[in-house]
């Protein structure tokens, strides 16, 4: 499929073909028995709305101690390896980037959503994020390197992949709302968003 552009983000509609994206859910249950959804809070301590694990030599953690990277989930159990096709995404879309050390897992219920934020805790923002979409559609809002302005949305599908690279690495994004019972990929609904990043 062609690829579209909105300012600097790369957007790859449909990606994954259904066959795949039902393969990777399946690595991705397995992976959540070893590393299962916690529901992170703020540094403040408000509670996010989406649930968060990762798979890779790295999570992300959110907790009143603050944002940050860590090397074993809370529970003490090691995260569990990036499912190998996640990998090969990563080379064939962003072949120039360091391997990647962590796959966020970000689960969306129907009422789930992800404030207008920029990824900075990484320590080289040079390196990409690539992003992933599965399941219901979400309304994703793309903005400009400082907080404000004017945005441009776009519905992301189940299979569709975000590269946010140049300009987009360090622009705001969030996602507004899901669409709920828009895709049937995942049994009790909701939504799976998976970033792949390189940490160091
Ligand atoms: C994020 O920015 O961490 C999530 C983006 C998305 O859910 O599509
Ligand atoms: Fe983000």
């Amino acid at each position: 499929m062609a690829v579209l552009r909105v300012r600097d983000f790369e957007i790859h509609p449909g990606y994954f073909a259904p066959e795949a994206q039902a393969d990777l859910v399946t690595e991705l249950r397995a992976a959540l028995t070893q590393a299962p959804l916690v529901r992170p809070v703020t540094p403040r301590g408000s509670p996010m709305s989406v649930r968060m694990s990762a798979a890779g030599s790295y999570g992300w953690i959110s907790d009143r101690k603050g944002y940050r990277y860590e090397k074993i989930h809370p529970s003490g159990a090691a995260w569990p390896p990036i499912p190998m096709r996640l990998v090969n995404m990563w080379h064939a879309l962003v072949p120039a980037a360091r391997d990647p050390e962590c796959c966020l897992i970000n689960w969306y219920d129907s009422t789930a959503k992800m404030g207008m934020h920029q990824d900075k805790d990484e320590a080289d923002l040079t390196q990409p994020v690539v992003s992933v979409s599965l399941g219901d559609d979400a309304l994703f809002r793309m903005g400009h390197l400082a907080r404000g302005g004017t945005t441009e949305s776009l519905w992301l599908r189940s299979g569709d992949v975000v590269v946010m690279a140049g300009n987009a690495r360090r622009a705001y994004h969030g996602v507004d709302r899901i669409r709920p019972n828009s895709s049937s990929l995942l049994a009790n609904g909701g939504r799976i968003n998976l970033t792949l990043r390189v940490v160091t």
